[in-house]
């Protein structure tokens, strides 16, 4: 979603935003923009609203304008008001010029904002909500304001959560950024003569390991290598930066074709990831250092409930399947967005875990809020450290499966699966519910996952044949069963996201309820059957399938020759225990999304219309 860079400092700012945009791209966008105090003291403002072009675009743009200046703000847009084009695109003049702002999130009040300064005479030149910002800071200035002033004062008229950019005419060596709520966060650092700041971290790499995340609530001014935080007070804020571990080489593709198929490439590195300084080998232990609460406390909670959204929420179903499995405690998985809204019964005794790879999405955001205020213990899982949602939970499980650029979450999920998978392992152990021997026959068989997951990854060409085969579908169904229904939804959801068929996820034994009804030779279904408790049921629905003219395909253990007899296609994935088999199942899901993209020639990185970080709900 959105993102934006801003450069206060010495060197011409034009290229060094247009690579700071380049950086935060893969949050996905649409349009982009930028603003630069040239050498008179003008604005000058370039944007293309051309979709996945519109960054190329600004660059050539830029260079034929012969734009320079060593101040400036940069934006890549996401639209949520008004459609796809230039005057859309951020950033946004005030009516005199004097002011340019960028702006993630929602403005909720905009409409009613619009009209009163439409009344008052303002023009509006773009449909979007974030013009009513440009005009409210311009206004603010004009009347004498510094910049800072005014970025705080307009914050103060608009609802919602907002991370704001602004530049002014009137101090031309400076950039103000704003945080309020939760719409994506800010970072900023400095170097030698420069200051910069963005919406994400890997923006900032080229200039400084060293950061500082603006917490909700809190402003910043950058001028040259200075960098000064205050309140909405005014009152300065003292902050030592943090050293970031994110690593600008870990972002870039490599030799592979796609972010994508790097991502899932890494695979064994980021499940070992996230059991590195966890799990004892040797020992045959576990344990989670970061979690923070006491022992009792966690013999205390009689329930678990977890929760995120999309992929994240998959690997949150996952993680409620293993923790009431293996810990033998309740648990649940809900959908963020449905968990804010509905006022659930939450207290100390529930322990709430978060899962996102962003640790920036609204919706999981305001979950993981309304939950604090209810005074329930949370953790989060997550990739993105340093992210908001850190600072909301008691404790934060860093996934550590390295930065995920392309937009569907792949190497993250598989990292977060590892990490529930410890974390039911450790709630388990420390409530007794099972013993140091049984700890180390699951840690010595967690051992193996990364071969594990490598063999699953020498599956490419026969997923591709498969892939070959789906892309002429226009339909097709995921079954899965117990700790595989998650592993279906997944699959089905990355199709849908990649390939742009139209894919179902469902329970296995949900089908003669209704789903039946759609089974012919239009619709293929793929299914999640490896050996298991569960196996013969799921043989019954691929028989039941097969019964109504389906075409099916599974994914079964190797050495299943039962399966062969009835599914069209198989694709064997290692025999391994139980517990795994999500893990090994889920990975051939995700090459055969990747696969099918490609053969559909849709762009794996950048599906339409989808955001890498969803800062709004
Ligand atoms: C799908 C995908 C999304 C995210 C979802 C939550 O491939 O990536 O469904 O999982 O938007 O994002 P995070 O995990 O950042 O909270």
């Amino acid at each position: 979603m959105c993102g934006i860079f801003a450069y206060a400092g010495t060197e011409n700012a034009v290229p060094l935003l247009i690579e700071g945009l380049r950086s935060v791209e893969y949050r996905g966008y649409d349009s982009a923009g930028i603003s630069v105090i040239d050498s008179s003291g003008e604005i000058q403002t370039v944007k293309r609203g051309d979709h996945k072009a519109s960054l190329e675009n600004l660059a050539v743009a830029a260079g034929e304008s012969q734009l320079s200046g060593v101040v400036g703000i940069g934006h890549t847009r996401w639209a949520t008001h008004g459609e796809v084009n230039q005057q859309n695109s951020h950033p946004h003049a005030s009516s005199d010029g004097s002011v340019s702002i960028a702006h993630n999130g929602i403005i909720e009040n905009f409409i009613e904002l619009k009209d009163q300064l439409v009344d008052s005479g303002f023009e509006f030149k773009s449909e979007t909500d974030s013009e009513v910002l440009a005009h409210l800071v311009g206004n603010r200035v004009a009347a004498g304001s510094s910049l800072r002033e005014a970025v705080i004062g307009a914050a103060g008229q608009i609802k919602g959560n907002t991370a704001i950019v602004a530049v002014s005419k009137a101090e031309p060596d400076v950039v103000v950024g704003l945080r309020v709520g939760n719409a994506g966060g800010i970072v900023v650092g400095k170097s030698d003569h420069a200051a910069v700041m963005a919406s994400d971290t890997i923006a900032l790499l080229p200039y400084t390991s060293e950061v500082i995340y603006l917490e909700p609530g809190e402003v910043v001014e950058i001028e040259h290598g200075d960098v000064r935080l205050f309140d909405l007070q005014g009152s300065t804020i003292t902050r030592e930066p943090v050293v970031t571990a994110q690593n600008f080489e870990a972002a870039q593709k490599g030799n592979h074709p796609h972010f994508m198929s790097k991502e899932i490439a890494e695979e064994p590195d980021a499940v070992q990831g996230a059991m590195r300084g966890r799990a004892d080998f040797s020992a045959g232990t576990l344990s989670l250092p970061e979690i923070s609460l006491t022992s009792e406390k966690l013999k205390s909670i009689d329930r678990v409930v977890l929760t995120g959204m999309g992929t994240s929420l998959h690997a949150a179903m996952f993680g409620a399947s293993v923790i009431e499995s293996l810990a033998r405690i309740p648990a649940t998985a809900e959908n963020s967005s449905e968990l804010r809204y509905r006022n659930p019964v939450l207290g100390p005794n529930t322990l709430i875990v978060a899962v996102t790879q962003s640790g920036e999405t609204a919706d999981t955001l305001a979950a993981m809020e309304h939950a604090r205020n209810a005074g329930s213990p949370q953790g989060v899982v997550l990739e993105l450290e340093g992210s908001q949602a850190t600072r909301i939970a008691d404790f934060t499980l860093p996934v550590r499966a390295g930065q995920e650029i392309g937009v569907a979450s792949t190497k993250t999920l598989i990292g977060s699966m590892t990490t529930l998978l410890e974390l039911a392992v450790v709630l388990a152990e420390t409530r007794g519910v099972i013993d140091a021997v049984q700890v180390k026959t699951i840690v010595e068989s967690m051992a193996e996952l990364p071969s594990l997951i490598a063999k699953t990854l020498e599956l490419n060409g026969q997923v591709s044949e498969l892939a070959d085969r789906l892309s002429k579908f226009e339909d097709l169904l995921y079954l899965g069963r117990g700790a595989q229904l998650p592993i279906a939804l997944e699959g089905a959801l990355k199709m849908k996201e990649l390939a742009y068929i139209h894919a179902e996820g469902y329970a296995a034994g949900e089908m003669k309820h209704g789903v039946n009804a759609l089974l012919g030779d239009d619709m293929a279904t793929v299914v999640a059957a490896p050996q298991n408790d569960l196996y013969e049921k799921m043989l019954s629905n691929i028989s039941e399938v097969k019964a109504r003219g389906g075409e099916v395909a599974a994914i079964a253990t190797e050495g299943d020759e039962m399966i062969g007899r009835v599914a069209d296609h198989v694709i064997y994935v290692p025999k391994c225990p139980e517990l795994l088999q999500p893990f090994v199942t889920l990975v051939p899901m995700q090459i055969l999304a990747y696969r099918t993209a490609l053969a559909l020639g849709r762009d794996p990185d950048k599906p339409r219309n989808l955001a890498k970080t969803v800062t709004v709900e």
